[in-house]
């Protein structure tokens, strides 16, 4: 199989080259990444040394993206390539209209035009928008669409795009919606990376509000193993919600690092919310659990403790390399930049 995979230079979406490298090593990958701030080449050299082909550019750029489908004529398409970063759809919400809604248009034209056996679109459970907080109640697939800020806007346009194809062009589309993510490869803009970077070197964590919004965490390695069986088992014109069943407040989060690294409590700041902050998301992952015989298999202490490492011994200042186990940074120029504040 030729497999496209865009975004592939970004946290999730490095994370599923190697996931899909190790359990298909027969398919053929290609990444499309316009490297953006977010994303970064040096994920994948290992994935090149191994035979992924990349190539720069951006997936709404319509006359790059039919040449490389009249090229490869790939047969599955996983599209992880979006602006993701909630904070900077707030400050300017068209570079989202643009990669996460045009881009997602040009890909489906494009499948359209030339065929594909499968086009999987990554989405996000924060198309739900705030979950009740004190309350049992978990999203399922056919709840309401309800997003509050810019970012989860486009990508609840996005997964409609995708559904609109599979309806009136018989797309064969999947779509998954996930939750929170960690593990390695993440920016240093992300809440989990950031906090344990400035607890390493001793600097505030600023943590938005007193620290009670609730996410459920999800070791990058289980979404990338849910991806697969979607792809394999899934059906098309679905969606299927993946989660951790794994949910924590953000102070608790924040402790647990702290905790881990042997830092003093005092480095929290507690600093004004952001406008729209969704208090709390969980969705109910019993349909890809009973369906598709999928659940997560790292246990939050597990994912946190491989996590807290990788970030310690990895830094942006430093390139990393990350099949499953084999943890060994070197040198490298690539710097990041980081905000103020955790992004959730
Ligand atoms: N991070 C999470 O916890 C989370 C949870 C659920 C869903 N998701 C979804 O997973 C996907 C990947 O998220 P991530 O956290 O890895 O994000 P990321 O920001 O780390 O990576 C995004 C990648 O897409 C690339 N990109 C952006 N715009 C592009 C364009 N127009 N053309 C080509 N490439 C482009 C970037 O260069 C980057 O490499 C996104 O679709 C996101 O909505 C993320």
């Amino acid at each position: 199989m030729k497999v496209l995979i865009t975004g592939g230079a970004g946290f999730i979406g490095a994370n599923y080259v190697y996931t899909h490298l190790e359990a298909k090593p027969q398919d053929e990958i290609f990444v499309i990444d316009a490297l953006t701030y977010s994303g970064d080449r040096s994920r994948l050299k290992e994935a090149e040394e191994n035979g992924v082909q990349f190539i720069e550019g951006r997936i709404e750029d319509k006359d790059l993206v039919f040449s490389l489908f009249e090229k490869y004529k790939f047969d599955i398409v996983v599209n992880f390539a979006a602006e993701t970063h909630v904070d900077r759809s707030i400050k300017d919400a068209t570079p989202f209209v643009l990669s996460n809604v045009q881009g997602t248009q040009v890909l489906l034209d494009a499948c359209k035009k030339y065929g594909i056996t499968r086009y999987h679109q990554i989405s996000t459970d924060e198309v739900y928008g705030d979950t009740p907080f004190d309350s049992e109640i978990l999203f399922s697939e056919e709840d309401q669409l309800s997003p509050n800020n810019p970012y989860s806007a486009t990508k609840a346009a996005s997964d409609l795009l995708c559904l609109s194809y599979y309806k009136t062009f018989g797309i064969p589309v999947t779509i998954s919606r996930c939750s929170n993510n960690y593990g390695p490869f993440q920016s240093t803009e992300n809440f989990i990376p950031l906090f344990i970077t400035k607890a390493n070197n001793d600097e505030k964590m600023p943590l938005y509000g007193r620290g009670e919004n609730v996410r459920d965490w999800l070791y990058v390695r289980d979404h990338g193993d849910a991806i697969l069986a979607i792809l394999d088992r899934g059906s098309v014109g679905e969606i299927y919600n993946i989660g951790g069943n794994n949910e924590w407040q953000n102070i608790d989060v924040t402790k647990l690092i702290l905790k881990d690294l042997n830092k003093d409590f005092d480095l929290i700041e507690f600093v004004e919310d952001r406008p729209g902050h969704d208090r709390r998301y969980g969705v109910n992952s019993s349909k890809i659990q009973k369906e598709l015989g999928w659940k997560p298999k790292t246990s939050f202490e597990e994912g946190m403790q491989e996590t807290i490492n990788w970030y310690t011994l990895n830094s942006y200042e430093r390139n990393y390399s990350c099949w499953r186990d084999g943890l060994t940074p070197s040198t490298s120029n690539k710097s990041h930049q980081q905000t103020s504040s955790s992004d959730l």
